[in-house]
This record gives C-alpha cells, structure tokens and sequence, in this order.
C-alpha cells in the first residue's frame, strides 16, 4: 500500500520526521520530485541528520528511491551518502535511470538568473542548487539523464550538443566569462565516473518497474514530496515557485506508478502551526508590520530553528494561512493532515490565524490564481486563545487528550476549515514528540 506524504505550505513543514514516522511501517521510501534544494532534517535517537537529496527514511534501513521526477546532483548524494557512512549508517539508495542529472552549468546559470533578477528587484530568491536550469533541459529535451552517466558515449554526445549552448548563454546574453562548468572533457570524465560509482554500486533502477514489483510483493511505500504545495510550479505562487509539482499528482508522474496507485493510498498533508517561507513572494499572513510583530516573528524563529537546512537563511515568519490549507486540500486530495510545531506557539500573548482574505473588497476563502492578487491579499484574522507552553514530552507520551484545551481547540478548528481529519499532531522535532490520532497504513490496509 502506498502513503504519500506532502507539504501543505511553503515547504519546511517538518516533512522529513513525518516521512521519517510513517517509514517505520515502510519498506521503501520514494522521492518523486525536486533535488538537492529539499533540506530535511531527522532526529533519530538524539542524533540529527540534515539531509538534502537523501530520502530521509533511508536513515531507519528503508530503501531509498530518487524517482524519474528528480533533479540529481550526484556529487551532492555521494557526498551525503559517504557522510552516512561515516557516521555508521548503510543506506540503501536507488536512482532512477530517467531522473535528471544537475550538471555544474545548471548552477551557474541558476546564480547568474537571480542576480540578473535581482538588479531589477524580481529574484526569486533559489536556493542556488541548479534547480530550475535542470528542469528546463529537461523540458527542452536536452538534458542529461541518470541513465547517460553510465554510456560513455551518449554523455559525450549529450553534452557535446549542449555545453555550447550554455557557453554560449553566460558569454553572449550575460557577458560574462565561462568556466570550468564549460569544459565538456573534464565534465565527462567526472561524470562518467559518477556512473560508473552508480552502475558498481547497484543504485540504477528503472523506477517504475523497480516500485510495480515491491508494491505487488507486498511492500508498503512512501512517497516522500519535497517543497510545498504553495511553491508547487503549477498550483503555487509562480513564479516564486520551484520547478517542480510537490504536490500529491507528482507523485505519478515522478515515480511511474499511475494516479490509482497514490489514490488507492492515503495522502497526508503536513502543516506547520505557522507559516514560514525562504526566498521572495507574497506572504499575506507574514509578520512584519512593525517592532511588535517583527519580535514576534523572531521568537518563534528562534524557537522553532526557523533557519534553512540547505542555505542557512533564516525563514521569513507569519501566521497560520488558512486559505493556503484550503487550496492543499483541494490540490492534493488530502486524506489527512499531520500538524506540526504546536509546542513552538507555546506561551505565546497573542496568536491569530489568517482565516481569509480581503481581496478588492472581496472576501474570499482560498488563493487566487495570480501572484499579483495573492501580493493584495490581507488577512482577515481570527484571534485564538493561545495556549501554555507545557512539559510536551509529557504530553506526548499522554496523547491528544493530554494537550491543552486551546490547542485541541486549534487543531478541531483546521479540520473543520479543511474538511481533513489532523492524524497527528507534532510537539516536538523528535519521532517521539508526535502524538499520532490515525495511523494511515491502518487505513489503507
Ligand atoms: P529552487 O527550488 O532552488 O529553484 O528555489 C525556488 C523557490 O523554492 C525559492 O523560493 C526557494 O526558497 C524555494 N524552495 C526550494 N526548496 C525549498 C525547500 O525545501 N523548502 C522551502 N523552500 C524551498
């Protein structure tokens, strides 16, 4: 049986501990989409593991998979899986043949488009991995594929066809100077190396076959999206958005099982108690009007580590966005939700949500197509009674009735405005700290 397991807002919703949760009962653990622009952090026994291409259930002795809808920078999964290595772990990782490779010209050009974008004030603010270049070889049927890496041939022919073109775009459009990420001899022979590593070390896999088999002996899967629906390239606040579809469709068409396969399963939104967002666009329910906002802000910052895992950056910070939750529901067909960080809003004076927006004197209930509109939506605010912040082990090892009265009052209010039962409620980073209501593989059995 599958569940597939995705982020409801602007990503950084404490996905990787709910993948890593449900992978107890998993035999694989799959991503479908994005790269190493997707940090996740895990806490296994105290241990914390900040991982950005890795599936995160890979840690816990589950198979890893990278699907066709990655982006992969195989100098990033080496260096993550030898770190593991080091560190006493075996993962097992596959990666799928039509998965894209991310070349070093992909994050060159991806530094040089932002700052292009940011002389005139529009950069979307990239984690700078090469993402969105990746992706539109990909589109633009030039792209290198996993499965190129290991004949020695086509990869000379692939890249011989299309580093011209990338030398030619940092020379000619940007006038600048290319450079090592150019040179077509030496990227082919890192790279063939890389598929060479691959093939000796058995991580190829056709993915969907490779799933189709697991699944029909019996495995459960995860399928595991990185980002977040709101950052989704079709349903997000484009083109403030990733490159990818994070949400629950993706899952299909990055891993080669068909849509039946995801809607047979169950499909858990994560949700963060707040809102947070790296890099530019709107962010309607933001706090930032002022000192008292701005304090706010940067205390559940700090309490809630609110720092990127891949850039360090720290995360822009609001309330909880209703709407957003509504359209996740919706786009992703949620079975259930998982909330998370309740403990960070703990002791705090004042706590409201954004229940809708005021839009040209409309008040709608979900986001509007448009980043334009969405940058013109205000809040309308619901006020909470906020809740104490509490021994949360305890609370945790108690279970949902042992939460404080506001909070279960915060969490019943979700459900009704997303029509989606809370599964899980998150008071805590570590595995323990997750007081689960439903247990999805349950369901689905
Ligand atoms: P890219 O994915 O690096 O192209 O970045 C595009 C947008 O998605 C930027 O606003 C990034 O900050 C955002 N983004 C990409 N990956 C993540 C993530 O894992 N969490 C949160 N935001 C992300």
């Amino acid at each position: 049986m599958t569940v597939t397991i995705v982020g409801t807002q602007l990503g950084d919703e404490g996905k990787g501990a709910l993948v890593d949760r449900y992978g107890g009962a998993a035999d694989v653990v799959v991503r479908y989409q994005g790269g190493d622009n997707a940090g996740h952090t895990v806490v296994e026994d105290g241990e914390e593991y900040a991982l950005s291409l890795v599936p995160s259930g890979a840690i816990r002795g589950k198979t890893g998979v990278l699907g066709n809808g990655c982006v992969v920078n195989p100098e990033t999964l080496f260096d993550e899986l030898d770190a593991l290595h080091d560190r006493g772990l075996d993962p097992d990782v596959r990666v799928a043949r039509r998965a894209h490779v991310i070349l070093p010209y992909h994050r060159r050009l991806d530094g040089i488009e932002e700052e292009a974008k940011a002389e005139d004030g529009e950069a979307i603010g990239t984690t700078g991995r090469g993402i969105g270049p990746t992706y539109e070889d990909k589109a633009g049927r030039r792209g290198v594929r996993v499965g190129d890496l290991t004949d020695p041939d086509v990869l000379r022919e692939k890249l011989e066809y299309v580093v011209p073109q990338k030398r030619a775009v940092i020379e000619e459009v940007y006038g600048l100077e290319a450079g090592a990420e150019c040179d077509v001899d030496a990227l082919h022979e890192q790279y063939a190396e890389y598929g060479r590593r691959l093939a000796d070390e058995g991580m190829l896999v056709d993915c969907g076959p490779f799933l189709a088999e697991r699944r029909a002996a019996g495995d459960n899967l995860v399928f595991e999206g990185a980002q977040g629906t709101l950052i989704d390239v079709d349903h997000g606040n484009y083109p403030f958005v990733t490159s990818s579809n994070p949400t629950a469709g993706g899952a299909t068409t990055g891993t080669g099982l068909g849509p039946t396969v995801v809607g047979d399963g169950e499909v858990v939104g994560v949700v963060k108690a707040y809102l947070s967002r790296v890099g530019s666009g709107a962010m309607p329910t933001e706090l930032d009007g002022g000192d008292h906002e701005e304090a706010l802000a940067s205390d559940i910052r700090e309490r809630g580590g609110e720092f990127g895992t891949v850039t360090g950056r720290p995360r822009r910070i609001g309330w909880l966005d209703v709407p957003v939750l509504r359209h996740a529901a919706r786009v992703n067909g949620l079975t259930g939700i998982s909330l998370n960080h309740l403990d960070v809003l703990g002791g705090l004076d004042e706590l409201a949500v954004g229940h809708a927006y005021e839009l040209d004197g409309d008040v709608i209930e979900t986001v509007p197509a448009t980043a334009e509109q969405w940058a013109r939506c205000e809040p309308v605010r619901r006020e909470f009674e906020p809740w104490p912040d509490v021994d949360w082990d305890a609370v945790a090892a108690e279970g949902y009735e042992a939460l404080p009265e506001a909070a279960k009052t915060y969490v019943e209010y979700v459900e009704a405005e997303t029509g989606v039962e809370v599964y899980a409620v998150g008071v805590g980073p570590d595995r323990a700290q997750t007081i689960e209501r439903v247990d999805p593989w349950e369901r689905v059995d």
